[in-house]
Formats: structure tokens, C-alpha cells, sequence
């Protein structure tokens, strides 16, 4: 049996804190990852979390929510998302895949208490799924559209005059490399940063359910994977997110991509 330790007399918190302040910039430990920013093509498409885990804590984000509207996101990414923003301090936010609004709403909050001055802009093909709530707030601008037409969604026009950094969610998981070839060609500067979720092949197919069996898949992952054949100079994988909790410990396995 392994010996515990009790109590926290082992803590040294001065010592933790200096040791933190030394090696952190902006909140982010510099010395974290030899090679924090690396190609698609060395990254593999595993995790350290079990697909046991990820059923059961599946299971519990499918009843998540935001002040009191359902948001479908998990415990990590909602901590990894935080840092990331307030690491790339973005001037506009893309989330494709509104749902609720819950998200959204999160993230205007989040930047508001960061003091990050930033327009969140937030899709979806049924804007009636919207909650009043957030809607009436007006932080977040919803647009409704088709993410099969991307470029009726975010016409050339509109893209340029938003401001960067900018961060795309693609949490629509529709038109995925017809989206990316979009916002590479018309948005996407040094320094913008694209958010993949879902590429998990491992969430459970059925709602609420942590052992039904049916899985989502890995037909995203295999879809990204286009993109990244043609553009792998011009993006990397940050490691620094996609590898915080344990390689790929998250539902966005290599899904938080820097635009060099
Ligand atoms: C996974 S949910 C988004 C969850 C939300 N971002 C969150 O974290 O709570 C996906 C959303 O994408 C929307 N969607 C599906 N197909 C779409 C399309 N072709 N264009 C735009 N939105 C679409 C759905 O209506 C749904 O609300």
C-alpha cells in the first residue's frame, strides 16, 4: 500500500507561487512543452483518458449548463478555453453551432470579466434553439445560417472588417473543409487560432447514455485531415491545450490549431 500524506504540511506554498510567477507568462508556463507548437501530420489520434472515462464524463456533459441553459461542454475544455483566451486576448470570436446560446453567452462573459474587448458572433441553422435569456442580453450577435454556405454566412466583405485575433469554433461539425479553405482564404491571420471540437471518435452516440454502445466516430478527424494535408505550413497544433490534462485530454483532440 502506498503511504498518503494526510495533510498539506508538505505544501510549501511560497515556494509553488514563486516557482509559478518565475516560469509563467500571462498565465501560461513557458517551460511547460519542449515543442509547444507542432504539424498535424505528428500528431496521433489518441488519448491519456480511457474511452471508459470519456462515456462517463460524457454522460454528465450532456447536462451541463450556463446559467441555467444547456451548454454542451465538457470540464476540460472549459478550463482550457479560459486560458486560451485570456492568453490570445481576441478582439472577435466565431462560434459555429449556437445551440442554446449557452456557449456563446459563457464566452462573452468569460471576455468581459477578463476585460478582453472582443465581438462574439455565434451561427446556427435554427436560431429558435436560442434562449430568450440570451438573446435579450445582446453580448453575443447571432446569425442565422447555413454553414453548407459558409460564404453567405461570412461574406468576404464581413470578414475583413472583424477585427483580430480572431478565434473560430467549429462546434457545427457541418462543410468542414469547405468552412477552413473559407476562413483561410478570407480571414485567417498570424496569430487567429481554429478550435475543432468533437474530433473524439469516442462520444457516446446516444444522449444521456454512457454504455449504449453507438459512438460518434472518427469521420471528423478524417475529415480535418484534408484541410491539413494542404495547408500543414501554415498551421500547428498547440500542445500547450490540446496536451494540458494528458496527451489529447479533450474532446477536441488536436483541435486547437494556431495559425503561424
Ligand atoms: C453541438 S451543437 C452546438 C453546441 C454549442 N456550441 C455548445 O457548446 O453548447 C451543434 C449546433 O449546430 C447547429 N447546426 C447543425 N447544422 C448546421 C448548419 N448546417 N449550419 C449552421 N448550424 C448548424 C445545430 O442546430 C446545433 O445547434
Amino acid at each position: 500500500m502506498t503511504d498518503t500524506v494526510r495533510d498539506d504540511s508538505h505544501s510549501d506554498y511560497h515556494a509553488v507561487k514563486a516557482q509559478a510567477m518565475k516560469a509563467m507568462q500571462r498565465g501560461i508556463w513557458t517551460n511547460r512543452f519542449e515543442n509547444r507548437f507542432v504539424p498535424f501530420s505528428s500528431r496521433e489520434m489518441r488519448s491519456d483518458i480511457s474511452q471508459e472515462s470519456i462515456a462517463k464524463i460524457s454522460e454528465g456533459k450532456h447536462y451541463a449548463s450556463y446559467r441555467g441553459i444547456p451548454m454542451a461542454k465538457d470540464p476540460f475544455d472549459i478550463v482550457l478555453y479560459e486560458m486560451l483566451f485570456y492568453e490570445v486576448q481576441p478582439r472577435t470570436v466565431i462560434e459555429l453551432g449556437a445551440y442554446s446560446g449557452a456557449s456563446a453567452y459563457w464566452i462573452a462573459d468569460t471576455l468581459r470579466n477578463f476585460r478582453i474587448d472582443a465581438r462574439v458572433l455565434s451561427v446556427d441553422i435554427d436560431l429558435s434553439l436560442v434562449d430568450p435569456d440570451v438573446k435579450n442580453d445582446g453580448s453575443v450577435t447571432f446569425l442565422e445560417g447555413n454553414c453548407e454556405q459558409i460564404e453567405q454566412v461570412f461574406p468576404a466583405s464581413l470578414l475583413q472588417d472583424l477585427p483580430h485575433p480572431l478565434i473560430l469554433i467549429d462546434d457545427a461539425h457541418v462543410n468542414i473543409e469547405g468552412v477552413y479553405r473559407h476562413f483561410h482564404k478570407h480571414s485567417f491571420q498570424s496569430g487567429d487560432y481554429l478550435i475543432i471540437e468533437d474530433t473524439i471518435p469516442w462520444i457516446p452516440g446516444d444522449f444521456g447514455l454512457s454504455d449504449g454502445g453507438r459512438t460518434w466516430g472518427d469521420w471528423k478527424s478524417n475529415e480535418i485531415q484534408a484541410f491539413f494535408r494542404k495547408h500543414e505550413a501554415d498551421y500547428r497544433i498547440d500542445c500547450y491545450y490540446a496536451d494540458f490534462f494528458g496527451y489529447n485530454a479533450t474532446w477536441n483532440w488536436n483541435g486547437f490549431v494556431k495559425r503561424v
